[in-house]
């Protein structure tokens, strides 16, 4: 039976990961998999996660079961940072916590299926997963541009998506930083694509991994606050793994928006029972550290400045790549600084990219995606150079 299994190529960010560990070269650089680096190259533990960590070590009481929805304080203090001030729009928004970014997309998929949508629209490129999670659970996937090589948002795409929607699809969104291209929609733009969500009916799944990491708290969801302020019902899947450093703790959260407060307890319900059948409950430790940290002032404003700080250094980064573009010219690097979050796409060729971890030692995605958290005031030159280099 088993032997039936046809090899499967490895994850191929994942791969990277381990190639990169495996380069010997000192001056190595690995612009890779989606982790932010301080100015010395480290993705250290936040300060207020080592603090609610070792508050959890001295006063958890006890390790027993939660139940599918997981740490429900967690969830319920995240709520007002991503929906703002009436954070359950009139008890019609519930939640729950899942295993990190991609549980939550997992389950959005799952129950928008079970709902009866049978295709997702999604922008290209996208982050390669969520088209391996749609296959995956069986939803077809139809294709959208999502920017194009001017590095703008195409607003007229995703609108003839939504407005071209049948009655059972749904459209699959980026809430901020959009991955893999840093191009992320204008408030005007998200004002239109709200204002095609309401008058079609078209059911919204946004994808909120990275808040926080482009403009702001506030600023970041405020076009996911403008589609579930237009529409009747949305999806959303939240991720902890960026914005609180806790990536291999998988940290979650799914939130559901019903159009009636009285029809939520059975599209929750369902939620529960597809991560009862998928994971049961999700692990506890990163989801009771966020908690704390939301419930004491001094340690949310103590994650508040280091998020500031890695928003402010990923933004000089950008400065200095934007101003590179006279000495690697072609790659667009002077749109970067109008781009958010951690990600930026340069156009460069299979056999360029190959040379730059040839040659200079310098490690990214196969499509072209850099990490722009991986460069620092000590190895920008050298890569800028190695562009050059390549490009010329
Ligand atoms: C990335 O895109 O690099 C991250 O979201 C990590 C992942 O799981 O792919």
């Amino acid at each position: 039976m088993l032997d039936q299994l046809a090899p499967q190529a490895p994850d191929a960010l994942l791969a990277l990961i381990k190639m990169f560990a495996d380069d010997e070269r000192p001056d190595k650089i690995d612009l890779g998999v989606g982790v932010y680096r301080t100015n010395e190259g480290a993705t250290p533990v936040f300060r207020a996660i080592k603090k609610s960590e070792q508050r959890l070590v001295d006063e958890q009481d006890s390790k027993s079961y939660l139940g599918p929805e997981g740490d429900m304080g967690f969830v319920e203090a995240l709520m007002p940072y991503i929906f703002g001030e009436d954070a359950s729009m009139g008890g019609r928004i519930e939640g729950m916590q899942t295993p990190g970014g991609t549980g939550a997309v997992r389950l959005a998929v799952s129950l928008a299926q079970k709902a009866g949508v049978k295709r997702i629209h999604m922008g290209v490129p996208s982050w390669p997963n969520h088209a391996q999670i749609l296959a995956d659970v069986g939803v077809e996937t139809v294709t959208f541009v999502h920017a194009g090589d001017d590095g703008q948002a195409d607003l007229g795409a995703v609108l003839g998506a939504i407005r071209g929607a049948r009655p059972d699809d749904a459209v699959l969104l980026h809430g901020c930083c959009h991955n893999p291209t840093g191009v992320d929609y204008t408030s005007d733009q998200w004002a239109e694509i709200a204002r095609a969500f309401a008058e079609t009916g078209v059911l919204p799944i946004i994808d909120v991994a990275y808040h926080g990491l482009g403009q702001g708290l506030d600023e970041d969801v405020a076009g996911l606050r403008m589609v579930l302020a237009a529409v009747p019902e949305a999806l959303v899947a939240y991720s902890c793994d960026k914005n609180f450093g806790l990536y291999r703790d998988r940290v979650g959260a799914f939130f559901m928006m019903a159009k009636h407060q009285d029809e939520l307890p059975a599209i929750v319900s369902n939620a529960y029972a597809l991560a009862r059948a998928n994971w049961s409950m999700p692990p506890d430790h990163g989801g009771a550290a966020v908690r704390q940290i939301l419930e004491d002032a001094d340690l949310t404003c103590l994650w508040i400045e280091e998020l500031a700080d890695m928003r402010a250094r990923m933004r000089r980064v950008r400065e200095r790549l934007a101003a590179a573009d006279n000495e690697a010219p072609g790659l667009g690097l002077a749109t970067l600084g109008d781009q958010n979050g951690l990600f930026a796409m340069l156009p460069l060729s299979k056999e360029q990219i190959a040379k730059l971890r040839d040659d200079h030692a310098i490690y990214m995605a196969g499509s072209g995606r850099i990490n722009v958290a991986g460069l620092h005031a000590g190895n920008t030159d050298k890569f800028v150079a190695a562009l050059a280099d390549v490009a010329g």
